[in-house]
């Protein structure tokens, strides 16, 4: 470890350079790891491709190696005399993981609201900004590798891990996760974008094949991974536990080979899932650069296995050299080497990394419902009755890999399984208290909610009612859309004793909600993170302008589902399935305007406390690419934050669906002021890709371009003529000169009256 650290000393470094001249940070990346590489043994590289699980098991049956910091899910070791330090591997995309079966190891750490609350910001700026926030904590927790973060479309309403990932739109999704690479990689730790690809449900994970048509995969899924890629350039990315066409992730040349470091030109490395490897020499040539967690899997595929195919000639040395430099590559290009994360426990500002997961919480909820105004409540309001949720205590987060264990310890212990995916965890972040704080001369009671008949009893008692409605989700399980322990009914009995009556949904993705009519009032609040409390209490009194819009669809019952029935759910354990995703490209809200099908809430959708007038809508080519312009103004005598949306779609039809995002805005406004904005679409966007050329292809004709406030928001349109374009498959990479090159597909405007500030 000294010898690392000497490696990373400003001075020392310097003289190193001419003994160890890949040190020399005045060199590119690829520089530094072809000289690295040169002075390696081939025992040396073999180490650089083989992780091992970071953590004891419960049973003794498995003990990291010494270097492994514990509680952890990763570890490779250094290589000390070549100033090359471990990789010490945490997960996940919310904030700095423990593995539930290091008890000891707990340290308190700040979760991030789930990754669909960030997304539902549809604010790049604050998913950046969160996500170098638990990179730094991962630093001063002594890791260097972030399992994070995860961007597999939400295909599956009912998938165990949507909380996990970005949402159903591939430039939203992939917009946003591309901000939070770029957020923990500028703490000088690798992001990990993860699960590549199509893992979009947790039932069968391990072993189900999912089936969909290559061109239609690479216009929705894979294109949100192609954009995070683009947009963030992660050091690694990891391959998925299940099937593609019949062949593993881990071991899919199509996948890894052709399309991502083919087409894409990735540079970095591709690491396994936790027990996703299958095999040594088919998995190296398919393009598995890393087996991780070595323990998961039922061989040390990328141990002796590796070693001995290469010695027998049946694995190329060339390919391993590739491995080992990719990896090499990623370290330096992150500032690894340089800065390993040595120390175990520097200071973590618990309190003001808190403060950073609320303002992200704050703009992800997403007022759903506001009849007759019930919402932001008054500071006037005599008699305020919350109920259920565990407010009183704190907000509930999602379980598996990507469980924190925060500041204060678990608000409500004993709750779920004992073991992985569980427990269920509380974060102490009590909406209760903060309610109570936002509003000091009301009179608040709390009922657990556990005795239905006393809580309508009491809900005849108080001017307003909120209800705490959660849903625990978590990895290796997928969920029923249906609210658990008859939540539903606590909700309707309240509400017909009381119609001031407000839920706040605390859940992992949509659910159904069967007494929307009764209520006033519909906040969702995904899993709030560390700040979930005041970031609530805040909207719910108005402090702040709800300004989070759906970045899933919210169906209105599961027939309206491409997949009424979960796919798998009736397969024995273990064995094989195929999924057929028949709905192709067309995901979430495409898949429901194709249908004709009306959701119960639309993607994109979400109301504010004030109004918004949207106009002059136009569109122009302007050097082969699609410019769209228009102007938001607040016409409402409150702040407010708008989130104008832009569509696109042929007028002849003959896409997946009607209409594409291709483009929006965040933007808060003062009372009558407005904003001029501008966005450039992508050009993949208004492509299909034709898996017979391998090309993008924009048929030319009329196009309508919609600006509005949902996916199913038309009011304001306009027409543009589209020439014919094609370009290949590796446009995109080669059309740019990766982490400089940034899109102007979105624009994000702090405040302000006549905005112009650019961004992005
Ligand atoms: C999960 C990954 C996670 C890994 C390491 C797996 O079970 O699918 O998302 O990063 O474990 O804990």
């Amino acid at each position: 470890m000294l010898l690392v650290l000497a490696a990373s000393i400003p001075g020392r470094g310097m003289a190193a350079a001419t003994d160890r001249p890949w040190l020399d940070p005045a060199l590119s990346p690829d520089a530094r790891a072809a000289l690295a590489l040169k002075a390696m043994t081939e025992k040396q590289k073999l180490s650089l491709v083989y992780d091992y699980f970071g953590s004891e098991k419960p049973d003794a049956s498995y003990q990291p190696p010494r270097g492994a910091r514990m509680g952890s899910a990763g570890y490779v070791p250094g290589i000390a005399d070549l100033g090359i330090p471990p990789q010490w591997v945490t997960d996940a995309g919310l904030g700095v993981a423990t593995q539930r079966e290091s008890a000891d190891a707990y340290r308190e750490r700040t979760a991030l609201p789930s990754a669909l609350a960030a997304a539902a910001t549809w604010n790049p700026q604050l998913a950046r900004r969160g996500a170098a926030m638990i990179g730094a904590e991962a630093h001063a927790s002594g890791f260097n590798v972030l399992l994070g973060p995860g961007v597999d479309l939400v295909r599956e309403p009912r998938g165990g891990r949507d909380f996990e990932y970005a949402g159903e739109d591939p430039l939203l999704a992939g917009t946003i996760a591309g901000a939070e690479i770029r957020g923990i990689q500028s703490q000088h730790v690798i992001a990990v974008l993860k699960h590549f690809a199509l893992n979009d449900q947790e039932t069968g994970r391990n072993i189900l094949s999912a089936d969909i048509d290559h061109g239609q995969a690479r216009e929705s899924d894979l294109l949100a991974f192609e954009l995070a890629i683009e947009q963030g350039q992660p050091g690694s990315v990891m391959c998925a536990y299940n099937r593609l066409g019949g062949v593993y992730a881990c071991e899919n040349p199509w996948l890894l080979g052709h399309v991502l470091k083919g087409d894409w030109g990735y540079a970095g490395y591709v690491m396994s899932d936790w027990g996703a490897t299958h095999s040594t020499v088919r998995a190296a040539l398919a393009g598995l650069d890393q087996e991780s967690g070595w323990i998961f899997d039922p061989k040390p595929y990328f141990g002796a296995p590796l070693r001995q195919a290469i010695a027998a000639g049946r694995m190329p040395l060339p390919r391993l050299d590739d491995m080992a430099r990719r990896i090499l590559r990623s370290m330096f290009a992150v500032g690894l080497v340089a800065d390993p994360a040595g120390d175990t426990a520097a200071p973590i500002d618990l309190a003001g990394d808190a403060r950073v997961a609320e303002a992200e919480e704050t703009q992800g909820i997403v007022l759903l419902k506001n009849a007759r105004g019930i919402l932001p409540l008054a500071r006037t309001t005599k008699r305020l009755l919350v109920i259920g949720g565990h407010a009183d205590r704190g907000v509930i987060s999602g379980g598996g890999s990507s469980t924190v264990f925060p500041a204060g310890g678990n608000a409500v212990p004993g709750l779920g399984p004992r073991h992985f995916p569980g427990p269920i965890v509380y974060l102490p972040s009590a909406p209760l208290a903060a309610l109570m704080g936002q509003s000091p001369l009301t009179r608040v009671r709390y009922l657990s909610g556990d005795d239905v008949a006393a809580a309508a009893r009491q809900a005849r008692w108080a001017d307003r009612v909120i209800v705490f409605a959660t849903q625990w989700a978590a990895e290796s399980q997928d969920v029923s859309l249906t609210l658990p322990d008859d939540q539903d009914a606590l909700i309707a009995a309240v509400a017909a004793a009381n119609p001031h009556t407000v839920v706040v949904l605390e859940t992992g993705g949509p659910v159904l909600m069967p007494w929307l009519g009764k209520v006033a009032g519909v906040l969702e609040a995904w899993y709030p993170g560390s700040g979930g409390g005041p970031a609530i209490a805040q909207v719910l009194f108005g402090t702040v302008d709800p300004s989070g819009r759906l970045p899933v669809t919210f169906p209105r019952s599961l027939a309206q589902l491409p997949q009424p029935q979960l796919p798998g759910a009736s397969v024995p354990d273990g064995k094989p399935f195929d999924v057929d995703y028949r709905a192709g490209a067309a995901v979430g809200y495409k898949w429901y305007e194709k249908q004709g099908l009306e959701p119960l809430f639309p993607f994109g959708y979400g109301l504010s406390y004030t109004q918004f007038r949207y106009r002059h809508l136009a569109a122009r080519m302007e050097r082969g690419r699609l410019i769209v312009s228009f102007e938001v103004r607040n016409i409402g005598s409150r702040v407010g934050a708008a989130v104008p949306q832009v569509y696109v779609g042929p007028k002849a039809g003959g896409w997946e669906a009607p209409r594409r995002l291709v483009g929006w805005a965040k933007v808060s406004l003062a009372p009558h002021g407005a904003a001029a904005l501008s966005i450039t679409v992508d050009p993949r966007l208004l492509a299909m890709f034709d898996e017979g050329s391998q090309t993008w292809r924009t048929m030319p004709g009329t196009y309508e371009i919609w600006l509005g406030q949902s996916s199913a928001d038309t009011m304001v349109s306009t027409e543009v003529h589209l020439p014919a374009w094609s370009h290949a498959a590796r446009w995109a990479s080669a059309s740019r000169s990766g982490a400089a090159w940034l899109p102007r597909y979105y624009r994000v405007v702090a405040a302000g009256g006549r905005a112009s500030k650019r961004s992005g």
